[in-house]
């Protein structure tokens, strides 16, 4: 299976699914990142790892939808199977979503449905509860709404702050992301 990463920031996400098809638990190969953001540290890891990063920066695009299909025609030159959103922070469109159905995966530091959309450690804190997480879910139009694959629950420690328990919830998304592709590769595979 050829994977295609898409991520806009650190990357540490995209470097857990390379570590994961490389060191064996799961069969798959990543055969792109794409980033929309010049220089960001995804960049630098695919780099580091090598890894074929292509940069489509969305500044350049006249519309969501522009910026999709130019997604659509990177991933189908690479061969693709499935699309991992690995901190993508662009809202994708259904141009890209209608073209990979099922085959589009994103990660999302929250346990879904609470916290959708942007900061949800920050939601999570506000809100004042005592367990949040991370879930790993295919990608529907409803942003962070499309059908559960895995989630891992973290508790919220005395003391914690958004940088701790952000941390704590990254770590999770590392173990969880690997398990999310390997499902929906089984769920293509029928
Ligand atoms: C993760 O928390 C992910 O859930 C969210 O963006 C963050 C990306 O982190 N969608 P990284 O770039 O993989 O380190």
């Amino acid at each position: 299976m050829r994977l295609g990463l898409m991520a806009s920031g650190d990357g540490s996400n995209f470097e857990a699914v390379v570590r994961a098809c490389r060191q064996g638990p799961l069969r798959a190969d990543v055969a792109l990142l794409v980033v929309n953001k010049p220089e960001c540290g995804a960049m630098q890891r695919a780099d580091r790892l090598g890894v074929p990063v292509q940069l489509l920066d969305h500044r350049l695009f006249a519309s969501r939808e522009a910026l999709d299909q130019a997604l659509i025609e990177t991933f189908r030159s690479a061969g693709v199977d499935l699309i991992v959103m690995a901190g993508w922070m662009r809202i994708v469109t259904t141009v890209l979503i209608e073209a990979f159905p099922e085959r589009l995966v994103n990660i999302h530091p929250s346990l879904l449905p609470s916290f959708r959309g942007v900061d949800a450690v920050g939601q999570a804190l506000a809100a004042g509860v005592r367990l949040t997480g991370c879930t790993a879910h295919l990608v529907t139009p409803e942003v962070d709404a499309g059908p559960v694959l895995v989630q891992a629950a973290v508790p919220l420690l005395e003391g914690d702050d958004h940088g701790s328990l952000a941390a704590r919830i990254h770590r999770q998304e590392h173990r969880i992301l690997p398990l999310a592709i390997a499902l929906a590769a089984a769920r293509l595979r029928g």
